[in-house]
Order: C-alpha cells, then structure tokens, then sequence
C-alpha cells in the first residue's frame, strides 16, 4: 500500500466545485507520459498537478474524464492490478483500490480509454482538454472526437463538442488556496527556509555549487520534503547573471556571491526561495550597497500585496524602482520615465517579479484576463522576487559591480487585509545572513 495522500473529501469537494461551474460538459485530464531513460530505465515519476487536484491520485497512466451531473460522474481510468509489475516497479491500486480509495464512481483499465472514451464523451456540451501539453494523447483525443463525430467526413457529421482548455478552468480553482491547502504551502515554505539556513551555515570559499546543493536536498529531505520543487540553481559570482544557471559546478570563492534559488515539494506543493550571500561572510561595500537598495525593494514590494491591487502593480512598482537604483548606479541614462520607455532596464531587470505559486511553482490561474491585469485575492500564493544582474562581461556596467548578481525570492499568501511571508523564517537582513555563513566552520 501507499502511505496517504490528503483526505480524499478535498479531492471530492473540489469536483463538486467544478461540477457547479460546469454542468453538462466533461473534463478530460491524462497523466504525464513517464520517463525513461536508455529504455527501461526509470526515473522519479511527478504527477500532472491538474490530474492530482481533480482526483488525489498520482500514478502514471490514467486518465480522468469528469462528467458533471451525469451518472457515472467520476470515471477514472488506470493501470491494472500487475503481478510481474508491481514486483519491478511496486504498489498499484488497480481498478477496484482505485475505486475504493479515491472514491471515483467508475474505475476502466487504461487500456479501454480510447474505446470507450466516445461514448462516455458523447452528448456533452463541451469537452475541456488541454490541447499541446502532451502530444501522444493529443493524437488519442483527436481520435476520439472523431468517432464521436462518428467519423472525419462531413455528411456523416454527428457534429464535435467545443473543445476548451482544460488548464485555464482548473487553474481558476487552483488560484485560491483552501485551508488544506495553505497547510502544505506553509510546510514547503518553512522546509526550504530551513534548508536555505543550512545552506548558508556550510557556506565558506572552497566549497563547491554542487556541495551547497546538496546541503539543501540533504535538509529539505531530512524534514519530509518528496524532492526539489525544481532544479535548485547555485550560482555563485557571475554566474548569478544567468537567470536559471543550473550547471552548479563551480568552487566558490572568497569575495563572490552565492546566489541560491532553491525550493522544496512537499505533499506536491512548492517553496521557491532565493537568498544572496557573500561566500566569506562578508559583503563588499558594493555588493552591500546593491543588496541593501533590492531589499528595500523587496521589502516595499511585500508591503503592496493586498486583496484587490491589481497583480500587474508589483511588476510596475519593481520595474520603477530597481530603475531608480540603475540610474544612481550609472548604468542607465536619463528619466526614470525614459529608461522604461526604452526598456532599457529590461537588460539588468529581465523578469517578472512575481509568480503563482502552488501545485507547480509556476503556478496555473490567470493573472491576467482579456490583456487586463487582475487584483489579487485572498487566498492566492505568490513569490515576490526583484533582482539586478550585472554580467562581468557588460563594458557598460560600473568596474566594481561587474559579475554581481542579486535576487531575493520570498513566498507570501494573500490574506483579508495584506499578506503572510510565508518564507519569512530564512534571513535576509544583512547582520543576521552574516552572522549565519560558516557557522558550520566555526
Ligand atoms: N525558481 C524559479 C523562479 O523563481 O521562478
Ligand atoms: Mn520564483
Ligand atoms: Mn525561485
């Protein structure tokens, strides 16, 4: 047996939220294809998080069609029981568990999906599936609709469902955490806070990215975390000017920075967590100068988040302020006004600051709707991440700035009146991040 998911009546008051929003239609949702690698080779498989919020089940190989108002309302189809199977590659709940377990009203082996599927999608207004994620099952469902439609010519046309995405319509539940919810949000939080600590203890010059990376699996691992929530990217000196560096195999020295963007998945939801640390403990007077100003920023940013401030004024605040700091610093030239007319900011400031966060880092819900920005709700779990990046290699950037690279990554949840940083338990004043590096050493 597997060790327990949530309680199952999550899973099922979110079908019938959905049930609410879209009676008559059907929802088709498949597992990720899993990955193998030299042929048999298996590697950690992550469920596709639409697929898990809708059912709680996380094995390979299934797929859920929802039918709202109709009898039998949840059909799940999955693996069969597998003797040869599960003694290679371990538990399977089969037809019947899965039934029992999940509480679906209708268990298929996945095996009949593409015969029955037809019927079972017949005569619903409206079929949401998102096309484009995964291409082998998007060939299943256009077979699918076509036997619906009773074959491709049209004089024989029964007539297709409108096909909608699945994604969006999910994601507009996934967009407000629930209580149940924010419980695993926190956890992931605080892990990868403590783990961020852990870091910054084993931290001196001589030690590798890839030991700092390992320090973070190893303490997120130790306090229940399933994995990394992503590839963690330990990217100290310039190699901080790569967004997403992830080769992690550089020797830190004396001087640098070490940026770490790591963050752990707990229970399937996830930390996201950046710090910036001077790898002898100390920072330099530039590298103070340019940390203290992005804190600032960081933190006034944090200050905005509140129910009803349109998401797009995080975006708006960081751009005009870390332009202010580019333009104290000479790297820019002009008006605030200017500069961000011209984009050129976008080279030191090149991403957006804050993102979605939940069941995938980069989490489902729209923060936009029709081009418009939408206002934050309570509920919702957001990073706020500004950060300047100053490549060494930029003959436009200052001499003593050049291979600096500065992000902070918080994760707050938006509450009835601002916000909780849910991450808050990992340090980012100067003194106190100071203080912490080497204590391993020490
Ligand atoms: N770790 C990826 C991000 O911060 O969005
Ligand atoms: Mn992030
Ligand atoms: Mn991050």
């Amino acid at each position: 047996m597997r060790k327990a998911s949530m309680n199952i009546e999550f899973f099922k008051a979110r079908r019938r939220r959905l049930a609410q929003l879209t009676p008559g239609c059907a929802l088709v949702l498949p597992a990720w294809p899993e990955q193998y690698r030299n042929a048999d080779m298996h590697y950690r498989y992550r469920c596709e998080s639409n697929l898990y919020y809708m059912t709680g089940f996380d094995e390979p190989e299934c797929v859920l069609i929802f039918r709202p108002g109709k009898n039998p309302e949840t059909v799940m189809f999955v693996r069969e029981k597998n003797q040869e199977r599960e003694t290679w590659d371990g538990f399977r709940y089969g037809l019947q568990g899965a039934k029992q377990v999940f509480g679906f009203d209708q268990t298929y082996s996945i095996q009949d999906f593409e015969k029955l599927a037809p019927e079972l999608l017949k005569g619903c207004e409206k079929v949401y599936y998102t096309l484009g994620r995964n291409r082998e099952f998007d060939h299943i469902m256009s077979r699918v609709l076509i036997a619906i439609n009773g074959g491709w010519r049209p004089r024989f046309s029964l007539g297709l469902p409108p096909v909608e995405d699945a994604n969006s319509l999910v994601g507009e539940l996934r967009i407000r955490k629930t209580e149940e919810e924010v419980e695993s949000m926190r956890k992931a939080a605080v892990i990868s806070a403590e783990a961020h600590i852990e870091m910054m203890k084993a931290t001196k010059p001589g030690v590798t990215e890839r030991a700092l990376h390992g320090v973070f699996l190893k303490s997120i691992m130790d306090r229940g975390a399933d994995t990394e929530a992503y590839f963690g990217i330990l990217a100290s000196g310039n190699n901080a000017t790569t967004l997403h560096y992830r080769f992690n195999e550089d020797t830190l020295e004396a001087g640098q920075l070490i940026l770490a963007d790591c963050g752990a998945e707990y229970m399937y939801y996830s930390g996201d967590i950046t710090r910036t640390w001077p790898v002898n403990g100390r920072y330099s007077a530039p590298q103070k100068r340019i940390y203290e100003k992005i804190l600032k920023v960081q933190k006034d940013c944090i200050a905005k988040v509140k129910p009803g401030v349109p998401h797009m004024d995080l975006q708006r605040f960081t751009t005009q302020a870390l332009t202010e700091i580019l333009l104290e610093e000479g790297l820019v030239r002009g008006t605030v006004d200017e500069v961000i007319r011209s984009g050129a900011q976008i080279k030191y400031y090149p991403h957006g600051v804050s993102h979605l966060l939940g069941l995938d880092t980069h989490d489902s819900g729209a923060l936009q709707i029709k081009g418009e920005s939408r206002a934050m709700e309570s509920g919702w779990c957001l990073t706020i991440e500004p950060g300047l990046y100053f490549p060494e290699n930029d003959p436009n950037v200052p001499a003593e700035l050049r291979g600096i690279g500065i992000r902070i990554e918080d994760d707050v949840l938006v509450t009835a009146d601002g916000c909780e940083v849910m991450t808050k338990g990992v340090p980012k004043e100067i003194d106190e991040v100071e203080a912490l590096i080497g204590a391993n050493f020490r």
